[in-house]
């Protein structure tokens, strides 16, 4: 598809800057408008190699500010929206769920409202749009831990060469019932029941994604794996929520970018895609895999950082088990993970030791101020 003018929004975050670098590298002849409010999440360090591209522009904006939405998609004649901002941290949402309702639902009904009054102006109205919104695998609920030791799964595996296990026999499907429970994946739901009724009632070229959790470089660390590899660096505790035995379903985050670039350029109107690994681990067993391989490149003795493990308080409405099956997106689009599990772990914990600036930039707060006077905002 040639010339292509798409608004990437939460490009600044974690998993929208892999999709900014992919689709600016990718596709030098399209024009890639990344839109993003900066908020404590947000942090343009992550697109710094970005700067001065000819395809790729920054805007600061919040999702919520319709008029100005709505305004930049004519500036810019917007025919392709890929929707990532969002407030997305779980224990947050437990803190302030409002904000949540306001970014997640008011936000996406926002840009939902902006890209039907201007493409419905357009002579040929929908015909080439494409409004593809990213959500998660919490909207599915939890999952039940009937083998807390593991079982065979019903499908390859494809993220793990050690081979993968499954802490239950049931998975999510694109056709499992939602059943969000926390703030944050009650907020996200939300969201994902606008976007198809956008679809169903105006006929908004829409499409859905549901992913599991996400790992790799410039993920904020206030989430389990670079909060982890940070405190195991500097010898501070490490908080585990309960007896962390929950289980989450882990992806390279450029592999998630990798589906999401098929997935919006191939992807069925009005479908839903789950994007997951198959690769489930137990929170402690993902825990002394960092540990292990923290103390390895550092040159400490094997074992050394377990000492650290701390249990605290449980999560509130803590979800017991995530695991994705993907196969609707492996069979009919052909995507599968491209990195092995523990790859992508040796990758990922090796960028975060490389980058301390970037992570003492990001919990001191210092690039707030820094990016301020840098695009005068
Ligand atoms: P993130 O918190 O790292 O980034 C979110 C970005 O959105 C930030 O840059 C932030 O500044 C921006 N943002 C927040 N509120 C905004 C607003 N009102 N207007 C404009 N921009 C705003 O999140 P992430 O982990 O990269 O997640 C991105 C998306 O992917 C989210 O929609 C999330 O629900 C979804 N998702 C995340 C994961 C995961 O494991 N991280 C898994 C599946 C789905
Ligand atoms: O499943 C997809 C979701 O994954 C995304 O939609 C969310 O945006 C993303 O934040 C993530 O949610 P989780 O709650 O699963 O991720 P988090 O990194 O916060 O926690 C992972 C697990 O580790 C979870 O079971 C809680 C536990 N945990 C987390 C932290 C931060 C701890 O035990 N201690 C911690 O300090």
């Amino acid at each position: 598809m040639a010339g292509r003018n798409i608004l990437i929004t939460g490009g600044a975050g974690f998993i929208g800057s892999h999709v900014v670098r992919l689709f600016v590298n990718k596709y030098p002849d399209y024009k890639i408008i990344c839109l993003d409010k900066l908020t404590y999440a947000g942090n343009l360090a992550n697109l710094k190699d970005l700067e001065g591209r000819e395809n790729y522009k920054f805007v600061k904006m919040d999702i919520c500010d319709f008029e100005g939405v709505y305004q930049l998609m004519q500036d810019e004649r917007i025919d392709g929206i890929i929707h990532l901002a969002a407030e997305s941290h779980v224990d947050r949402s437990i803190k302030d769920p409002f904000t949540f309702a306001r970014t997640n639902v008011m936000g996406t009904l926002s840009l939902l409202q902006a890209a039907k009054l201007y493409w419905e102006s357009l002579p040929e109205g929908y015909e080439g749009k494409r409004f593809y919104h990213i959500s998660t695998d919490e909207v599915y609920g939890a999952l039940k831990m009937n083998h807390p030791e593991g079982i065979e799964p019903p499908f390859k595996t494809v993220a793990s060469s050690e081979g993968h296990k499954a802490y239950g026999d049931d998975f999510f499907y694109e056709t499992t019932k939602y059943n969000p429970h926390s703030p944050y994946s009650a907020s996200k739901a939300s969201s994902d029941h606008f976007v198809r009724a956008y679809h169903d009632t105006y006929g908004m070229p829409t499409i859905v994604t549901n992913c599991s959790n996400n790992y790799g470089p410039y993920q904020f660390p206030e989430k389990l794996i670079p909060l982890f590899i940070n405190n195991i660096r500097h010898r501070k505790p490490l908080p585990v929520y309960g007896k962390g035995e929950n289980v989450r379903d882990w992806l390279y985050v450029e592999d998630h970018a990798r589906a999401i670039d098929l997935i919006f350029h191939e992807g069925k109107i009005a479908e839903t895609y789950n994007i997951g690994g198959f690769n489930e681990w137990k929170n402690i067993d993902l825990i002394k895999v960092m540990i292990k391989t923290v103390d390895r490149i550092l040159g400490n003795p094997e074992g050394h950082s377990l000492d650290l493990i701390t249990y605290v308080t449980d999560r509130l409405g803590h979800d017991a088990r995530y695991a994705i099956d993907s196969t609707k997106l492996q069979k009919e689009l052909g995507w599968e993970p491209s990195l092995q599990f523990e790859e992508g772990i040796e990758k990922t914990v090796r960028w975060y030791l490389e980058n301390q600036e970037w992570m003492d930039n990001v919990t001191s707060g210092d690039y707030l101020k820094y990016y301020d006077e840098m695009y005068n905002l």
